[in-house]
């Protein structure tokens, strides 16, 4: 695993702004893994700003978001599609049919969830996942527990995964309490991931995650250890308790 801090969130921003634009200048129809969260707000801009300023282009891209909320309609101000369409995909040429996102008011979600692997069978592997982290060491939305699910699947959400989320909501007690979201195995079988993570509230899950090495299902970032390719960039705030450990160890 490789690891970068950038000098700050802009500067993480553009680096993972600037390997998304690299992978898709060197094949156009990437097939690209998005993540929601404050997190890659910053590398979204950076990418519109490509698109309207240097013609990125990204008409043959198909893109699949990790999860979405239960229970909330695409067109919800809250969903993760409207954050995807206000951030995003209504400002760059994504075309419409190639946008793949977890429906959280499929009817039958079970099928739904299994219709979504099947998808990314189909259309994959996905070549660039980008993940945030939550700061329980959640990605996507596969929360720290005794096993972690291989496949989609509905995930009920951690308190603190609740807590962290609800300020967005105008009222917290909103917040769904579940989610769907891509499992472990749709993750691992990416070509290429690219962990995000910014700000002091981070700090504490990267120090653990990089202190130690180990692989835990109580940490799920930590299998990205297994994976053959995969770049951690962090801006220096939440590198901070990490670069701490190492001088002192
Ligand atoms: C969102 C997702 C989550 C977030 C994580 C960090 O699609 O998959 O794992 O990346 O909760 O969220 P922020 O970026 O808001 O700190």
């Amino acid at each position: 695993m490789k690891t970068s801090v950038a000098y700050d969130y802009r500067d993480m921003s553009k680096m993972a702004a600037k390997m998304v634009a690299d992978a898709i200048r060197a094949r156009p129809n990437l097939v690209l893994g998005l993540a929601t969260g404050g997190t890659p707000l910053g590398m979204y801009k950076e990418l519109i700003r490509m698109h309207i300023e240097e013609g990125l282009d990204f008409s043959q891209v198909t893109t699949f978001n990790l999860d979405e909320f239960c229970g909330i309609s695409p067109d919800n101000k809250h969903s993760y599609r409207y954050y995807m369409c206000q951030n995003f995909f209504n400002h760059v040429n994504v075309k419409p049919e190639n946008i793949y996102i977890p429906d959280g008011k499929a009817e039958d979600i079970e099928e739904f969830c299994r219709e979504y692997d099947r998808k990314i069978e189909e259309l994959g592997p996905i070549d660039l996942q980008i993940l945030g982290i939550g700061r329980n060491g959640h990605i996507g939305f596969n929360e720290p527990a005794d096993r972690l699910k291989v496949d989609t699947h509905v995930v009920t959400l951690a308190e603190e995964t609740i807590r962290d989320n609800g300020s967005f909501f105008d009222d917290p007690l909103d917040m769904p309490k579940k989610a769907i979201t891509m499992g472990l195995g749709a993750i691992m079988k990416t070509k290429k991931i690219l962990l995000l993570a910014n700000g002091r509230k981070k700090a504490t899950i990267m120090a653990s995650l990089l202190k130690d090495r180990h692989v835990t299902t109580k940490l799920p970032a930590s299998f990205l250890y297994l994976h053959p390719d995969a770049t951690i960039i962090m801006d220096r705030e939440a590198a901070g308790e990490a670069l701490e450990r190492k001088t002192a160890g």
